[in-house]
């Protein structure tokens, strides 16, 4: 059981284009049963949690990408100080301290992993409290120039694995204990 950020990034750190286009990552080609995909990542998920625009993302994209189905069924918290209405799935939004969010995910996610969907602050905030085990990155093959920032802090990381899947360079990291070389 860890806390895992996972995501897709373009080669010069970002998430989404700053007006949070994704279709340069989604357009890529990626093996489903390959290295660091999703299906098998999301399997050892016991719970999620993601910021506001993420979560926005995800309610504007339900019907055209994503079969109008919220995708997951996992517990999910979502970070904000808005008020979004009836969500469409298993999500409690909070304002909480991250600790007091992490724990309440932690306990949900039993002996699977709290996946960390982003966006960059938001896991950076994780990281601060000290509460990032690994950071996972399909970096496509683009650069964007501007956007919304994969991890926007240093952090120090050990590479534990890379692997090619199709068009994407996939690493995953540790964050390092001893405070890195
Ligand atoms: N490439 C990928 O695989 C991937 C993965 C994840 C996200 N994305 C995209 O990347 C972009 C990320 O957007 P973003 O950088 O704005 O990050 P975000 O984390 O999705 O949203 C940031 C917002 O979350 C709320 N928030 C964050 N921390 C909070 C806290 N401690 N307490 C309460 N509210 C908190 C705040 O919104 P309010 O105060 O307004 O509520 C904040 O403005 C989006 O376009 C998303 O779709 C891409």
């Amino acid at each position: 059981m860890a806390t895992i950020y996972y995501t897709g990034s373009s080669l010069d750190g970002f998430l989404a284009t700053p007006d949070h286009d994704l279709s340069w990552l989604t357009s890529r080609d990626i093996d489903p049963e390959g290295p660091m995909h999703y299906d098998g990542f999301v399997r050892d998920v016991g719970a999620l949690v993601m910021g506001a625009t993420t979560y926005q993302w995800v309610l504007d994209h339900l019907d055209e990408e994503l079969g109008g189905q919220w995708p997951y069924e996992q517990p999910t918290w979502v970070l904000t100080h808005r008020d979004f209405g009836r969500p469409p799935g298993d999500v409690t939004f909070t304002d909480a301290p991250v600790a007091d969010v992490h724990r309440a995910a932690r306990e949900a996610a039993g002996e699977r992993n709290v996946w960390l969907v982003g966006g960059g602050d938001l896991v950076g905030q994780f990281f601060d409290a000290q509460l990032l085990d690994e950071v996972w990155v399909q970096f496509a093959p683009v650069t964007l120039g501007a956007g919304a920032p994969l991890l926007p802090r240093r952090v120090e990381l050990e590479l534990l694995e890379v692997a090619r899947n199709r068009d994407f360079v996939c690493a995953r990291y540790a964050v390092a204990t001893d405070g890195g070389g």
